[in-house]
């Protein structure tokens, strides 16, 4: 089936260039792209040093714009000092005070305006809330909050003082909240009582006390916001309402100016080990990719609304939600809810209503409403919108076409980003006026971005329909730094393959004929349900915490809607499995991880495949759980009876 898939995409020939009434309004010209890659291509460090010397405000200059001494642990910009929050409001007070930086929509449809001025008062006062209560420079607080305002406004009030952030999705478990909290040894915990998400609660506060009473023994103060009324337990000494917290504080508040390479955020990301990542990036190579991204991906500029779907607990609602937009100056959506509820145009409507005319969403997202059929876009007149974007997975090019015709109406570009956690902002992505697209590809490198192909010997893959290993040969400053609390993991994971300039990304990719990258997936044991990461072992770890599992392999298998799902393979410790203990291992990894990683389907049997050197043999239970004839060898197995009680017992 993924053969199939691959053979078909590779056929893909439908081209599309930019349309000609985009190219003429949009604010980056076919000639300012030529000369930026130009530029580029001239002189990889002069070319980012001018763009960061045209967007961003430093408090003081840099004079050195890339220290390589120390690969691959690069610094940018390094003796620069800057604030990115004073970045992201102060500067546009004086001429963009009364224009909206967000419109928030709440799940129940509710929506509040709020300008620069009055983003710029809020962050300032929750800044002063948060010194108030012991957070200060280098100091991390870890926010556990629905996509709300005050979720940014934490963000950009962490930015301001100096503090580092580490956002954790609202989706993720106790377990999970906990584990990132004591990696990161936070002093801070910032939460919600709960929130409504398509009209479900979401108990916050009651899972981040659960979190805290297994852990997190670094955790000074709790600050809740009240979002869903509900009642919770609120500790004395420890927990402090949102509300109180901001009283009388001042809607003043310095910013502290940092060096540029101070530690912006930590986001943790799933691995190929149980242990999830803490990625940690900088501060001023990660602003500076967010601005130059949105200006070249999305075109953004003044008098666009700019709607980004994602969550802020995960990197594309960091890069844009929080920052890109808010540093560009730009009026941007922010959505609380799914795009189903209350009925599945919630999406279609919303951008219709606040005359959305960027948007950006995940191919799971436009696969899901997509079944829902026509009717729903066919409600909206949808002629806001100039650009479109997807991001997270790769996207199927029916789904693709789609998009463009449904709701692009054939008129507004695509742009299929590809990047990750660990590169901060875009990388391989068309730019909406100058780059022809192409159902299923994601065209090529930015200005600044030096991807290739490389095989297992380090050679260039240059044959078009060959695949191999993504890399970037040079550093950008926009790159993650390390991870959090283990370098030696950052040099082995990233630049361990080849040498400590050619960073290896984890995904496999090739090129057509035109030298247009497409994405084919992971070559570790990551695996991407609904365009969010997640690391077999992980899920492998959690089901062999349960009393009745003796041993566990993970493997994913194509989904129509989610992109991949999750068949565990389970060995019980005693007793035969049954459909009970199935729905039972299910809900418990939910439990252990969150929602996401909840496995499609649980099959029980008496042994793993092995080779006789004890390793499992995963690609045999990739073919297994997709039903795939095994043309593997399977003479190295230890356990070949296993092989037919496997395939037997699939459902
Ligand atoms: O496999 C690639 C896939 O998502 C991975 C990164 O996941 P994460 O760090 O969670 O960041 C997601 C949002 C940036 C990549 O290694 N991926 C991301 N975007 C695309 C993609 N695969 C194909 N096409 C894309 N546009």
């Amino acid at each position: 089936m993924a053969d199939s898939k691959i053979e078909s995409v590779l056929r893909e020939d439908r081209v599309f260039e930019p349309p000609q009434a985009f190219v003429e309004q949009a604010k980056l010209k076919p000639a300012d792209v030529e000369a930026l890659y130009q530029a580029a291509q001239d002189d990889h460090e002069g070319f980012w040093a001018e763009r960061a010397r045209e967007h961003i405000d430093w408090h003081k200059p840099f004079t050195q714009t890339l220290d390589s001494a120390n690969a691959p642990f690069f610094k940018w910009f390094t003796d620069g000092e800057l604030n990115v929050s004073y970045n992201c409001l102060d500067r546009h007070l004086d001429t963009k005070g009364d224009k909206t930086a967000i419109i928030f929509e709440s799940d129940d449809g509710e929506v509040e305006h709020i300008s620069y001025r009055e983003l710029h008062a809020r962050v300032c006062r929750f800044a002063n809330a948060l010194k108030a209560n012991g957070l200060g420079k280098g100091d991390r607080a870890v926010i556990y909050l629905p996509n709300v305002p005050q979720a940014a406004i934490a963000m950009l009030a962490c930015a301001r003082i100096g503090a580092i952030h580490s956002v954790v999705f609202g989706g993720f478990s106790a377990p999970s909240l906990r584990d990132r909290i004591d990696d990161a040894e936070a002093k801070m915990l910032i939460t919600a009582d709960g929130n409504y998400r398509g009209g479900k609660l979401i108990p916050l506060k009651d899972v981040a006390d659960k979190a805290l009473s297994q852990g997190g023994a670094s955790i000074e103060k709790v600050i809740v916001l009240k979002r869903s009324g509900t009642d919770v337990a609120m500790t004395s000494g420890r927990d402090i309402w949102w509300h109180d917290a901001i009283d009388g504080q001042s809607d003043d508040c310095p910013p502290e100016w940092v060096n540029a390479e101070h530690p912006l955020f930590i986001l943790y990301t799933s691995g190929s080990t149980g242990k999830p990542k803490g990625i940690q990036h900088s501060t001023g190579g990660y602003l500076l990719g967010a601005i130059c991204t949105c200006r070249w991906v999305f075109d953004l500029s003044d008098d666009d609304v700019f709607w980004c779907t994602a969550d802020v607990g995960w990197i594309t609602g960091h890069t844009y939600i929080a920052y890109g937009p808010t540093a560009c100056g730009a009026t941007q959506v922010m959505f609380e809810g799914v795009p189903t509820y209350p009925e599945p145009d919630r999406f279609w409507k919303m951008v219709d209503t606040h005359q959305v005319t960027i948007f950006y969403t995940a191919p799971t997202a436009i696969r899901a409403l997509m079944k829902h059929g026509d009717e729903y876009p066919q409600r909206h007149a949808l002629d806001s919108l100039k650009v479109l974007g997807t991001v997270g997975e790769p996207i199927n090019p029916e789904a693709w076409m789609w998009y463009r015709k449904m709701i692009g109406h054939d008129r507004c570009p695509i742009v299929d980003t590809w990047w990750q956690t660990e590169t901060g902002g875009h990388m391989i992505t068309p730019i909406p006026s100058y780059t022809p697209t192409k159902p299923g590809s994601v065209t090529r490198a930015l200005p600044g971005i030096d991807a290739d192909i490389l095989d297992e010997a380090g050679k260039p893959v240059t044959d078009a329909g060959a695949g191999g290993v993504l890399v970037i040969k040079k550093p950008w400053p926009y790159m993650l730094r390390t991870i959090w609390g283990d370098p030696e993991r950052y040099k082995e994971t990233y630049f361990g393959m080849y040498d400590a300039h050619t960073y290896v990304a984890g995904d496999s990719a090739q090129r057509d004929e035109q030298g247009n990258f497409r994405i084919l997936g992971r070559i570790d044991d990551v695996v991407n349900i609904s365009g969010h990461r997640l690391g077999t072992m992980e899920v492998e770890s959690a089901l062999v915490a349960h009393a009745e599992v003796a041993e566990a392999a993970v493997v994913s298998r194509p989904h129509e809607v989610k992109g991949e799902a999750i068949v565990a393979f389970v060995i019980l410790k005693s007793g035969e499995g049954n459909d009970e203990l199935a729905s039972d291992l299910r809900n418990w990894v939910a439990e252990q991880l969150g929602a996401i990683a909840k496995p499609e389907e649980i099959r029980f049997a008496d042994g793993l495949p092995k080779t006789r050197s004890g390793k499992i043999m995963r690609r045999l239970l990739r073919t297994v759980a997709r039903g795939d004839e095994v043309t593997q060898d399977v003479s190295t197995l230890e356990n070949p009876q296993i092989l037919e009680q496997l395939q037997a017992r699939g459902s």
